[in-house]
């Protein structure tokens, strides 16, 4: 049995009842660690279960049958940071799982995606949401080219940001908008547009911002993880609610 169970955005206490009854009674419990993070979160997660929590890294999911493996005879609990299938490529393990006869649950929770609903702009008007990486040539044009995509049909953009895990490197929404203003060179986005930053979302010190992009390179957002939103024209009843929430539209 395979339960792929998200734990939400700030730590252990963001368990659902359900995820937390699966762990218990799994034999195995892996956290997977790259593609979001919790602070403390294996150290916090191993004294609340009372059980050895194994690390899993992109190599242990995705380049190795060990998690699928295990779940053959035993109950295994995979754990992701936020919802365990959105933005992740973990719907590859369910159907790895799957195609081997492996019975599989999937518990869902707070994701980074949940943000969409929290700034005043509709969550309906978002495009496709772009992974920011760091520069790495090609890839550059092509989540530019549907921040450009999206803005054109009216639609706001989230941006999700580098992490690489194994360097403890992860993209700022400084680091973020040097990227945004290189691929952009003033085309759609330039230093008077407007635009959310994100600051670990859902957790105590949550910080979400509206300002300019001028404003927001060399201001400091503190600890990761970032995100940022780049809206579309913002219509009527949501500038009226972004006003409500930030003093300004
Ligand atoms: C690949 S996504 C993983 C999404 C995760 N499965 C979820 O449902 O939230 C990771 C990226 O989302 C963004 N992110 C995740 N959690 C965040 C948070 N609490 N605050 C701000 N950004 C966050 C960051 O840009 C991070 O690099």
């Amino acid at each position: 049995m395979l339960h792929i169970i998200g734990i939400g955005l700030h730590s252990h206490k963001d368990m659902t009842l359900r995820g937390l009854e699966c762990i218990r009674e799994s034999e195995v419990v892996y956290l997977e660690t790259y593609t979001s993070i919790q602070d403390g979160a294996a150290d916090d997660l191993e004294r609340f279960i009372g059980k050895r929590v194994v690390l899993a890294s992109r190599e242990l999911v995705e380049g190795s049958d060990e998690i699928v493996e295990n779940a053959r005879d035993k109950t295994v609990s995979f754990l992701v940071v936020g919802s365990p299938l959105f933005a992740t490529t973990h719907v590859d393990i369910l159907s790895r799982a799957r195609a081997r006869g492996v019975e599989v649950n999937v518990i869902h929770n707070a994701s980074i995606m949940s943000v969409m609903g929290c700034c005043g702009l509709y969550s309906y008007s978002f495009g496709r949401t772009v992974s920011i990486p760091y520069h790495s040539g090609e890839r550059i044009s092509s989540w530019y080219n549907n921040i450009v995509r999206n803005i054109q049909n009216g639609l706001h953009t989230l941006c999700l940001l580098d992490i690489v895990a194994d360097e403890d490197r992860f993209m700022t929404v400084n680091e973020a908008i040097e990227q945004i203003l290189e691929a952009a060179k003033d085309s759609v986005v330039d230093g008077g547009t407007k635009i959310f930053a994100i600051c670990r979302f859902g957790t105590p010190t949550e910080e979400i911002a509206f300002g300019t992009v001028a404003e927001f390179r060399t201001r400091s957002f503190g600890r990761p993880l970032h995100s940022l939103i780049i809206p579309a024209e913002i219509d009527r009843s949501e500038g009226y609610f972004v006003e409500a929430l930030f003093g300004s539209k």
